[in-house]
């Protein structure tokens, strides 16, 4: 039998939550989506949205998982079941793991882009380069261009990546995510600053002709109230909010199941969150958008922002600085990404680990090869049909509207099923700040009605045009492809919609696969007679 594993210190707790949130999400994800949602506009249905739903969230999920981890269940379905006497809300938890295993999957492909990348820069490989040429560097990384993506060096990268994820899982929390934790955040952070300041100078100190950062900075941060009721803006922002905190995902749970009984989680809650909020704010607002506005101007940016910015703008842009700079600055910036992404992904594998290793009685050298198996077959479309449209569905369904439909469910579970008052208790226990009595009546009634809202404009949204009609990208439109020519087969070859129509296939059946899964982890339970009622 497994032996239960549990984290080596608190400072080692801390700074592998705070990893597991921190992530691509926080350099990648967040300078986008301001961009794309009205620069200065998005901070406020931003930070809106993290006191309202963000910071509740994450009070939950740590007073679950402690709650759980205290009857030996360490992945949601189980912390879910525990909490109350119907036996249909453990399939909910399925979600726990399965947005986890969907996310992964993607998520690891890209992080092993930024360890070929940092290995690139650090030998100069970008050095001389027009921006076209690191375009298409990148587009021949990921094999861009024939009928199937066709990547060598990026698959061997993939796989490389995907075994050292495997590798420190399988070494458990105190021997291996909290030692890595401990090296990467700090150096994430001191790179993270050397790149901030470098951008904040950009311009001042004579090592560029007519740009200037300031511009940059000043459209992400000069709030502007004209378009600040604009739905899409909030639903942008309170998504990227569950997304960088990684509420809504299971993760936090596992990682809280592992804590002691009576420790503290009020506080650590709030030490990984605000740290989350730092590195994505300050950090993350601080590099690719202001150095690529001041070299590029900010129509440009405007009209090219994309996460692929991270791959195909930056090299080209630290080239500017000189030689030895400029390799320090892409072996910062794609450092930093790596070990942003490997601790995420890190906190990603935990659930699958934990559900085997409680359930099933699995070792952890067992559960963490069967993982890697998983997310090896699952990352295999997203690789090869990344022009496609894969990649995105993924993140589509497991990295967006999974944790809403998971965040709402726990959020009801919590606060109305097992009830306030004892879920208040909960999260006071061992507490070492006083919580506000405020949020008592936040996560009741506004966190739920927030996630109900969110939830309900984002499957039904009104499109252009009059009277009713479904806008393409609502979750309804987008199930039923509104707006789109049905076919799967042109001139002799599958379209894309027929390989998008297939992911969701594969994705529909490892939900299923999980269900029929805690099915049978529940029949093993009642054989054993093992309570599990409270
Ligand atoms: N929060 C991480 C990020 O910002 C992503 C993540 C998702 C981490 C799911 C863990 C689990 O990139």
């Amino acid at each position: 039998m497994a032996k239960s594993d549990s984290w080596g210190s608190r400072v080692g707790l801390i700074l592998a939550m705070a990893g597991n949130a921190v992530g691509l999400g926080n350099f990648l994800r967040f300078p986008v989506q301001a961009v794309q949602n009205g620069g200065g506009t998005f901070i406020i249905p931003y930070l809106v949205s993290f006191l309202l739903m963000g910071i509740p969230l994450l009070w939950v999920e740590w007073a679950m998982g402690r709650y759980g981890g205290r009857y030996g269940d360490h992945s949601t379905p189980f912390i879910l079941d525990n909490m109350t006497k119907k036996k249909l809300w453990k399939y909910f938890g399925v979600f726990g793991i399965f947005t986890n295993l969907g996310v992964m999957s993607y998520y690891t492909y890209i992080e092993s882009w930024t360890l070929s990348y940092t290995l690139k820069s650090a030998i100069g490989g970008f050095s001389g380069m027009t921006i076209e040429e690191v375009g298409t560097f990148f587009d021949n990384y990921v094999g861009s261009g024939g009928d199937f993506n066709m990547p060598t060096w990026g698959f061997l990268a993939f796989v490389i990546t995907l075994v050292l994820n495997i590798y420190i899982l399988s070494k458990g929390l105190s021997g291996g995510i909290e030692k890595v934790a401990k090296v990467a955040m700090p150096l994430l952070i001191v790179f993270g600053v050397f790149l901030a300041v470098k951008a904040i100078f950009l311009g001042q100190g004579g090592d560029c002709v007519d740009c200037d950062s300031a511009v940059g900075m000043s459209f992400l941060w000069e709030p502007d109230f004209n378009n600040l009721w604009d739905p899409k803006i909030w639903l942008a922002a309170a998504g990227q909010i569950f997304f960088t905190l990684s509420v809504g995902m299971g993760t936090i749970h596992c990682y809280a199941s592992y804590v002691k009984k009576r420790d503290d989680i009020a506080l650590n809650a709030m030490s990984a969150g605000w740290m989350n909020g730092f590195v994505e704010i300050v950090l993350g607002a601080s590099v690719v958008i202001p150095i690529a506005v001041g070299y590029l101007g900010l129509d440009w940016v405007k009209d090219n922002a994309g996460f692929m910015m991270a791959f195909k703008t930056m090299p080209f842009l630290f080239d500017k600085w000189g030689p030895i700079l400029s390799v320090l600055a892409g072996v910062s910036w794609f450092g930093l990404l790596f070990f942003a992404g490997v601790t995420s992904s890190l906190a990603m594998g935990t659930p699958w680990m934990g559900f085997m290793k409680d359930e099933f009685k699995w070792s952890a050298n067992k559960s963490a090869l069967t993982l890697g198996i998983l997310i090896f077959i699952l990352a295999l479309p997203t690789i090869f049909l990344f022009d496609k449209g894969v990649f995105d569905e993924y993140d589509y369904w497991t990295g967006t509207v999974s944790l809403v439909v998971f965040a709402l469910a726990e959020v009801i579970l919590f606060a109305w099923v097992f009830g306030m008052d004892k879920g208040w208790k909960e999260i006071n226990t061992g507490a070492d700040i006083k919580v506000p009595k405020a949020y008592k009546f936040i996560i009741k009634y506004v966190t739920p009605a927030f996630i109900i809202w969110i939830l309900f404009s984002s499957l039904f949204k009104q499109g252009d045009g009059d009277g009713f009609n479904l806008a393409p990208d609502s979750i309804i439109g987008q199930i039923f492809h509104v707006g789109k020519d049905f076919v799967w087969m042109k001139d002799g070859a599958f379209t894309d919609m027929f390989y998008i129509d297939m992911s969701r296939v594969l994705l529909l059946a490892l939900f299923g696969g999980l269900c029929v899964m805690v099915r049978k982890a529940q029949i093993r339970r009642n054989k054993e007679g093992r309570k599990y009622d409270n």
